[in-house]
């Protein structure tokens, strides 16, 4: 049985299969042809922290495929009266076939996975966010073939999406320039695991020199909305913008895994320009991690 709570829980060659395998279910979807391949499945998605892309494409993809998907939200489960993980780990796994989380703790997804029967996916914890890399890679993959031996720039926060594309660095082969203001840097274990595939900046312009994709996020993640004011004033010199945009190579790309703020960390100019694929990549959620649950239910 295979988990999906790290991108690099699985094989780079795995990861390539899924992606190929959402460019075809995408080809099919788009046609119209009907796959009823997960018919009598059900994934259970527990949510602790809003979504409407990760929800939705979860919900859809399941019953585009023929199967089902409950929609769990923590507080109206007894996980959120104090059920412990190992115990409702156990009693779903045995009445569901694969078990979505998005909960904050990326510890107690790990938790969960040891006690489920079935497999697990994270679908956003604290630490990371596999399943948007996964839907980037694929979206890349649409625009120009292959991220491999590219210079991907991050800018702005050093959070759980930056440490996903730290991960990726490895498993599709580029590198990594991350700006991020000082005291926003990714978690040391992380910077110590990916050293020789990133570089640290502390200036937005000299990440994104000669960069094949930038990539940016929320100043302020889900659970940090206090910190919001402190956060603008630290990162106002990250925001994706045309003068930014400027420094990368002239077929450059951009990606934000959404929601965004517009004037804030992304101009509108950049999110609603002609370097913008956030909306292919917002897409492609829907057909990669149906590829992913085909992957992880053995039906691929
Ligand atoms: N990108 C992403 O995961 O979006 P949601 O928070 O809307 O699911
Ligand atoms: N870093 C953001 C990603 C949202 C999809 C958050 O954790 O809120």
């Amino acid at each position: 049985m295979r988990h999906f709570i790290n991108l690099d829980d699985l094989s780079t060659n795995d990861l390539k299969q899924i992606i190929e395998y959402a460019i075809t279910l995408k080809k099919q979807y788009k046609t119209g042809e009907i796959n009823n391949s997960l018919k009598n499945k059900t994934l259970a998605m527990i949510f602790d922290k809003p979504s409407t892309r990760t929800r939705v494409s979860f919900e859809s993809g399941m019953v585009q495929l023929g199967g089902h998907a409950l929609f769990l939200s923590a507080k109206d489960i007894q996980i959120g009266r104090g059920e412990s993980i190992a115990d409702s780990a156990v009693v779903i796994s045995s009445m569901v076939d694969c078990i979505m989380l998005r909960i904050s703790s990326h510890k107690d997804i790990n938790s969960f996975a040891e006690y489920a029967s079935v497999p697990i996916i994270n679908a956003l914890s604290d630490e990371s966010h596999p399943c948007q890399l996964l839907a980037d890679m694929m979206t890349y993959q649409e625009y120009n073939q292959t991220i491999k031996g590219k210079i991907v720039a991050w800018v702005g926060d050093g959070n759980n999406m930056c440490h996903t594309y730290m991960q990726a660095t490895k498993v599709f082969g580029f590198a990594l320039n991350i700006a991020t203001p000082k005291g926003y840097l990714p978690q040391q274990s992380f910077i110590d695991k990916y050293a020789d595939n990133i570089n640290l900046f502390t200036d937005a312009a000299h990440a994104c020199k000669n960069a094949d994709l930038i990539v940016t996020d929320v100043w302020a993640s889900m659970g940090q909305e206090t910190e919001q004011k402190k956060r603008g004033l630290a990162f106002k010199d990250f925001q994706v913008n045309d003068k930014l945009m400027a420094k990368a190579k002239p077929d450059a790309v951009f990606m934000h895994c959404l929601p965004a703020h517009r004037g804030k960390e992304v101009s509108a100019s950049i999110i609603d320009g002609g370097q913008s694929l956030v909306w292919d990549a917002a897409e492609n959620r829907l057909h990669v991690q149906k590829a992913l649950l085909l992957y992880l239910l053995d039906k691929l």
